[in-house]
């Protein structure tokens, strides 16, 4: 009896260890980096205007590094320069308008709510292999550098509420280790991506919450895909139809469903048949959805209704229930 009392102790401290593990890992962008050990500390500054001398002081802690609340107009090559031992780096919260990366030792990369414009990254003849996870969120960073191809050794890229609205995929060609990618809660309206375009290793794509019409590129380019999520968008009935036999055919997840549409719903999915009225919308629409696939054409010519009302109604992959959680 006894030894059973304890083998149950043994089994819920484990748990609590497991748990307590997982919360830690939680704070270095959801991932546990190779380099972080058990024992590594994790070093905080909060609320102080950063400079060489401020950054220099923390930089022997080495592990994570955490600097929540700071300010600094420019997060500079240099102050990177002086993070050699640092694995994971968070900037949080504070006011940190740019930053421009350089470090062939970051293995994590977290900005996250600091009034964030502008992120740049050093041109380098020797391409960024370390840095596995980066993470820009809740900032207000409206393009992305076409240095973001450097980044070769990137798993997973989370670009998620900030206020991008064009995203060209062509930037992430080079990235053949890419598995997660999360653009939802922007702006996006277009989602441009070269002919062949391949991501080949990514499982994951997350584009839900934009302003998109239309995605030419899914699922074609994503050869690997596991889950999407689509919703929160003003998708385009026909692209809806075509999305939802390819969810089908290629086995792919797609989490989340629309409520509350103010048009039709389809299987989870908003969709939106109006042509919109503005010339530059319009334009933009049957662009997208010309280049991308041709069996579309007939949405330039106004052939909607016939498309409608021959719609089929097979369920299409959509899990109900799926709650999207923004943290
Ligand atoms: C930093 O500022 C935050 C918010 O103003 C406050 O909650 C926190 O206690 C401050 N930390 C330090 C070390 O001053
Ligand atoms: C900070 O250090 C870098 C080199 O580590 C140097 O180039 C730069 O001038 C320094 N900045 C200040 C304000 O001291
Ligand atoms: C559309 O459906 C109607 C019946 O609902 C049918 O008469 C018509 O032939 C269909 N058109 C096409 C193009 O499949």
């Amino acid at each position: 009896m006894l030894t059973m009392a304890r083998h149950r102790d043994v089994i819920l401290l484990t748990v609590i260890v497991l748990l307590t593990a997982g919360c830690l890992q939680d704070v270095c962008g959801r991932a546990v980096p190779h380099h972080h050990r058990r024992g590594d500390r994790v070093g905080r500054l909060q609320n102080v205007t950063l400079t060489n001398a401020t950054l220099s002081r923390m930089a022997h802690t080495g592990g994570e590094l955490s600097l929540e609340g700071c300010e600094i107009e420019h997060f500079t090559p240099a102050l990177f320069g002086l993070l050699q031992r640092t694995g994971c780096l968070t900037l949080r919260g504070g006011y940190i308008p740019a930053v421009t990366f350089h470090s062939h030792t970051l293995d994590t990369l977290v900005i996250d709510a600091t009034g964030l414009k502008t992120f740049e990254i050093v041109a380098s003849a020797v391409p960024y292999e370390k840095l596995r996870i980066l993470h820009i969120t809740r900032t207000g960073l409206e393009r992305l550098t076409g240095r973001l191809a450097l980044l070769v050794g990137l798993k997973r890229l989370d670009l998620s509420q900030n206020q991008l609205t064009h995203v060209d995929l062509g930037v992430l060609g080079a990235l053949i280790r890419l598995r997660d990618l999360d653009l939802s809660v922007n702006r996006i309206v277009r989602l441009d991506a070269p002919a062949g375009l391949q991501l080949p290793g990514l499982r994951n794509l997350w584009v839900s919450y934009n302003r998109l019409r239309a995605f030419g590129a899914f699922p074609g380019a994503f050869p690997a895909l596991d889950t999407v999520r689509l919703i929160g968008n003003r998708w385009h009935c026909a692209w809806v139809d075509r999305a939802r036999a390819d969810i089908m055919r290629h086995g792919i997840t797609a989490f989340g469903a629309d409520y509350d549409c103010p048009a039709e719903r389809q299987g989870g999915l908003c969709c939106f048949d109006d042509v919109p009225a503005s010339g530059e919308e319009q334009s933009t629409t049957v662009g997208v959805v010309e280049e991308s696939d041709q069996s579309n054409a007939g949405l330039a010519n106004g052939d909607l209704t016939l498309r409608e009302t021959n719609r089929s109604t097979v369920p299409i992959g959509v899990r109900y229930g799926n709650v999207e959680i923004f943290l």
